[in-house]
């Protein structure tokens, strides 16, 4: 009805002049208006819309006379045609002060009441109803009580109508100014919003006293509901607030930020993350935080320094792979192939590879083993890792730990700290981007520890399965779940891992090649890749056999194949500039003899050739954490006092065992040299020297060398070149078993020994060493020291 007058004043026959008569003497009859859901009362104006036929009939010609009619609530209001038993018996006098004309047919009228009446009987229903009248005076009695309760319903309604939007105010000053406890009762009851039974109670209540007393009572109770609905009303209020505050704020935020110049784009920004988040499929936990940080974010201004450290944090957690994984490859065939391409032989290894995919096949949610291999230098262990990454079509994954001693290296710093960041596990797990990432730990066997905390204890709770599911990086300071990581760790010694980490990692040992494995991994690994790493194609170069040998033997020396892969690759660039220049067409072919002409001078001989040329030097093998190695004893002997000297940075074992060596070389010498008579070793000052001085060496194991060098020195006659020992010695000439048999066989090939030897008691360890890597050597078992002198005197 927008627009449209919805009300036209038709009629007005009250002018101003007309005034309203309302001490006119009341008539018998009056025509009786049924008003529905209202009660009027006497010195009240009341707005009343009339719409039945027979009520604008009956204003019609109220209108034409006296404009007095009769007003009277209905008792049901559903009644639409109420007769004279519908209605209530007492009613009020009106006057029509006004009436107007609706488009609609029906009229509004105002209408003053003037009094009280008590209607009845009907004298007519037809064309509208007409009743008798009879006037209902108020009792009044004067006196204090009245005024109390006058008083005490202007307190009240005062009160409501603060609390009552509905109620105008003007309508509280009319009820403070108003004397007449009658007036004051009629005048509350009209304004009032309560039942018609209870108004028309009021309106029936001649007694003002009784009438104001039970209007107090009414107050009293509609003041308590009015308290309680606003009580309820402002804890709804205070329910959308907190909602509708934030929004508030925001837009408040909005508009400084705006001020400022820096609103979009910090607003930019942080919508950008705030979809990141929802794209990152972030667990609980995770979104939790990311939503708090996020919304500290928001109220941040660019420029505070918190702003930039909020940031880095949120984009560190979207960017971790929490749920993104890759699907494991579980055909053992497949990775059998996979491995066979990428590595020679190390059957141990890529069985126990073969195994792990078989258990996952079967149990899929069995937690991995956590490998560690372990080997000197070059034999492959990282390669392998990246092997078995493929296989399983994992992503791969590299940290070195070596050297690190802070604990906040592997799990982060916290976030206080200026350019914190997560530590590097989850570094790394965030470039893997995935969460089941093969994930290799090198040098393990190389962390220390200081003032700054022991790394090791981290390590232990990352390669422990029962608690590596919930890891927590102090930087990140969430749970993050590595149980689907596989940790594959490497080491060149086991002695330095803290035995609580080996105590968690099933240990793989990778011991070194023999001079023919070697061979084989060049021609199938090595030259290949770098023929190709050197821009050349395999039609235009060619190893030869003697070739590769040389290249072992002569330029490197090596348990691993590290330094040959670097030989062999220096050959292909020397190759490569030929072809570039065009000095090289068609295959070139690389001999012996050529690859000596490109690489130069030779780095090693076989020195026990020349070495052990001269009686007092022996040949002994020793274990060091790149592989084994030879170690030449060498004994002289001077004029002097019978002293020994020990030089070559030996350890405290080292030197006991020449000590036990000298005294039972000492206690032989009948045997050994009968020519030099007793007095020899109080005569003559004896050095024992082990070469490459700056290398500490300890251990028993070169018991037996010592031995050996002593009696050729005693007794003038050399020792064979051909001939390698390990083993340690009593003062009674035992010969007791010693360690690290493999690597020392494959470092006695390397010098080109052809026989070893070693304790009968190690008998066992020498079977256990694969037939290929061994074959190339004679062991000769001894238990007794006399029988390994005559054995390796010439
Ligand atoms: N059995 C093998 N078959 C083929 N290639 C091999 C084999 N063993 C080692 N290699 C190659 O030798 C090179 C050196 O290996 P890798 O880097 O894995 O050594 P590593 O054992 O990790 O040494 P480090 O202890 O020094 O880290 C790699 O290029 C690797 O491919
Ligand atoms: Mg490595």
């Amino acid at each position: 009805m927008e627009g449209s007058p919805a009300l036209e004043v038709v009629e007005s026959p009250l002018g101003a002049e007309n005034e309203i008569r309302i001490d006119e003497p009341l008539p018998d009859a009056l025509p009786v208006l049924p008003l529905r859901e209202t009660v009027t009362f006497p010195e009240t104006l009341t707005p009343l819309a009339v719409g039945q036929e027979r009520s604008i009939k009956l204003v019609d010609d109220v209108l034409g006379a006296s404009r007095m009619l009769a007003m009277v609530a209905a008792r049901n209001p559903e009644n639409e045609e109420p007769g004279p038993d519908d209605l209530y018996g007492v009613g009020v006098v009106g006057v029509v002060a006004r009436m107007l004309k609706v488009p609609d047919g029906t009229i509004r009228i105002l209408v003053q009441g003037t009094q009280r009446v008590r209607l009845g009987p009907y004298i007519a229903e037809e064309p509208y109803l007409v009743a008798r009248i009879s006037e209902l005076p108020d009792v009044v009695e004067e006196g204090p009580e009245l005024q109390a309760l006058s008083r005490n319903v202007q307190r009240t309604f005062s009160e409501i109508v603060e609390q009552i939007p509905y109620l105008p105010e003007e309508l509280q000053m009319a009820v403070a100014n108003i004397e007449d406890p009658a007036a004051l009762g009629h005048l509350i009851a009209s304004a009032l919003r309560i039942s018609t039974d209870e108004k028309q109670q009021l309106l029936e209540e001649v007694d003002v006293a009784a009438r104001l007393r039970h209007l107090s009572q009414i107050l009293a109770r509609e003041l308590e509901v009015v308290q309680l609905g606003s009580q309820i009303q402002s804890q709804v209020e205070s329910e959308i607030d907190k909602g509708q505050r934030e929004f508030f704020l925001r837009q408040q935020l909005k508009a400084i930020q705006e001020e400022l110049g820096e609103g979009d784009e910090q607003q930019a920004e942080v919508n950008e993350l705030r979809q990141r988040i929802e794209e990152a499929n972030l667990p609980e936990h995770a979104r939790k935080a990311a939503d708090r940080e996020l919304s500290r974010l928001e109220k941040l201004p660019p420029a505070a320094a918190e702003h930039g450290v909020i940031r880095t944090y949120l984009e560190w957690l979207v960017e971790l792979p929490w749920a993104a994984h890759t699907e494991d490859n579980l055909d053992i065939a497949h990775a059998r192939k996979v491995l066979d391409a990428d590595h020679y032989d190390l059957e141990k290894v890529k069985d126990r590879i073969l195994e792990y995919l078989a258990v996952r096949k079967l149990k899929p949610d069995s937690p991995g083993p956590i490998l560690c291999f372990v080997g000197p230098p070059g034999v492959g262990k990282t390669s392998l890792g990246r092997s078995i990454a493929r296989a399983l079509g994992r992503e791969f994954e590299r940290i070195s730990v070596g050297g690190v001693r802070d604990e906040a290296e592997i799990r982060g710093h916290r976030r206080t700290y200026i350019g914190a960041m997560p530590g590097t596990i989850i570094r790394a797990l965030r470039d893997a981007g995935s969460h089941n990432p093969v994930f290799m730990i090198d040098e393990i066997d190389k962390m220390g520890a200081d003032f700054r905390g022991d790394p090791s204890s981290a390590m232990l709770e990352v390669l422990d399965p029962s608690q590596n599911d919930t890891f927590r990086d102090h930087y990140l300071d969430l749970e993050f779940d590595l149980s689907d990581v596989m940790f594959i760790a490497t080491a060149n010694l086991l002695d330095t891992i803290p035995a609580p980490l080996q105590d968690r990692m099933e240990t793989i040992e990778l011991a070194g090649y023999t001079q023919d494995e070697k061979k084989h991994i060049a021609r199938r690994y090595l030259v290949p890749r770098q023929i190709e790493e050197n821009g050349l194609k395999p039609s235009q170069i060619e190893f030869a056999d003697p070739a590769l040998a040389a290249l072992i033997e002569e330029y490197t020396r090596e348990a691993g194949v590290r330094n040959l892969e670097r030989q062999i690759g220096t050959v292909c660039r020397k190759v490569a500039r030929d072809v570039a220049e065009g000095r090289s067409k068609g295959k070139a072919r690389v001999s012996a003899k050529r690859a000596r002409e490109l690489l130069g001078r030779r780095r090693f001989y076989a020195e026990q050739r020349r070495r052990t040329k001269d009686p007092g030097v022996a040949t002994g093998l020793a274990w060091t954490p790149t592989g084994g190695d030879v170690l030449f004893i060498e004994a002289t002997a001077m004029p002097g006092s019978g002293n020994l000297t020990i030089t070559g940075q030996l350890g405290d074992v080292m030197k006991e065992s020449a000590q036990a060596a000298l005294s039972y070389v000492r206690g032989h010498w009948q045997k050994l040299a009968p020519e030099l008579g007793e007095k020899w070793f109080s005569e003559h000052e004896i050095h024992i020297h082990v070469p490459a001085g700056a290398v500490p060496k300890d251990g028993p194991s070169a018991g037996v060398a010592m031995t050996v060098a002593l009696a050729s020195l005693i007794s003038g006659r050399p020792v064979r070149n051909d001939v390698a020992m390990t083993g340690e010695v009593t003062l009674t000439g035992q010969v007791l078993p010693v360690g690290g048999l493999k690597e020392k066989s494959l470092a006695a090939q390397r010098a080109d020994i052809k026989r070893v030897i070693v304790p009968e008691r190690n008998e066992g360890d020498i079977a256990e060493i694969p037939e290929h890597e061994r074959s190339a050597l004679e062991f000769l078992y001894v238990d007794k020291v006399s029988k390994a002198i005559q054995e390796a005197l010439a």
